[in-house]
């Protein structure tokens, strides 16, 4: 990896067509976890979904400006959609911010437009069928949009959350993903850890030692490897030419 490819600016949008996936779960660490390892770089946190689970979580620990809340999805959302189109091309001009964009469930007000803004698409799920089923019929129609457009990105990278502990088979999953395209990121098991409380979250200095911080890592890891490296990019602009 070369030092230039690792310091291209890159948004990550965090979405599913269903609720209680663990978007804002894993869209807080996440941050959290990029901001501990690219000290130097700026992490913005963007919640757009108006329940802003994640601002008010992530504010009392992010700089001024780092945390943004700009819900999409209602009357307003003209106004911020464009102010939420500013912010995420101010940063990908930037060269080397980094931005975590939370979403609520559906696709509510200009989904398509946001999520065709970022350069990755994170889709967490359960394992369980009734999450997996609209989670793959809402890739295929990511699928389509990228087909009509001709656009290599957003990447998808699904996550399995809430995972059984003990589950240690992941073929099913696997199985599934065969008719999108997307790749598969390691999985974080539903573990009391992870429920957070807002006036006392601590992030991962909260969770330190814990399997769900362990889990974390490996994810945040991954999205190093694959998203922010750029290496994605560059294994799709080869199928492409
Ligand atoms: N890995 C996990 N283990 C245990 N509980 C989890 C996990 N991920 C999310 N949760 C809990 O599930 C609920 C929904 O998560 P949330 O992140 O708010 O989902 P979404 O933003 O997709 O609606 C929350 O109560 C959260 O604490
Ligand atoms: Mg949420």
């Amino acid at each position: 990896m070369s030092e230039m490819a690792s310091q291209i600016a890159k948004a990550i949008f965090v979405g599913n067509i269903k609720g209680g996936v663990g978007k804002s779960t894993l869209t807080v660490y996440l941050t959290d976890y990029l901001r501990r390892r690219f000290k130097r770089r700026s992490v913005v946190l963007l919640d757009t979904d108006p329940q802003g689970t994640s601002f008010e979580l992530m504010e009392p620990k992010s700089k001024n400006g780092d945390a943004r809340f700009l819900p999409v999805g209602d009357r307003y959302d003209g106004v911020n959609m464009t102010t939420l189109d500013g912010v995420l091309r101010r940063l990908l001009a930037q060269n080397d911010g980094i931005a975590m964009v939370d979403t609520g469930a559906g696709k509510l007000g200009n989904f398509w437009q946001m999520a065709f803004l970022c350069n990755t698409l994170l889709v967490p799920t359960s394992m369980s069928w009734a999450d997996l089923r609209p989670t793959i019929d809402f890739i295929k129609e990511i699928d389509e949009r990228k087909a009509d457009l001709r656009s290599v990105t957003p990447h998808v990278v699904v996550v399995p959350n809430r995972v059984s502990p003990q589950q240690r088979h992941f073929q099913q999953i696997v199985d599934a993903l065969q008719e999108v395209n997307a790749i598969l990121a390691p999985p974080i098991s539903e573990l009391s850890a992870a429920r957070h409380s807002s006036p006392d979250f601590s992030g991962l200095e909260g969770v330190e030692g814990t399997r769900f911080c362990r889990e974390i890592e490996r994810l945040g890891e991954f999205i190093v490897e694959y998203v922010i490296s750029g290496e994605l990019d560059r294994i799709y602009d080869e199928t492409a030419n």
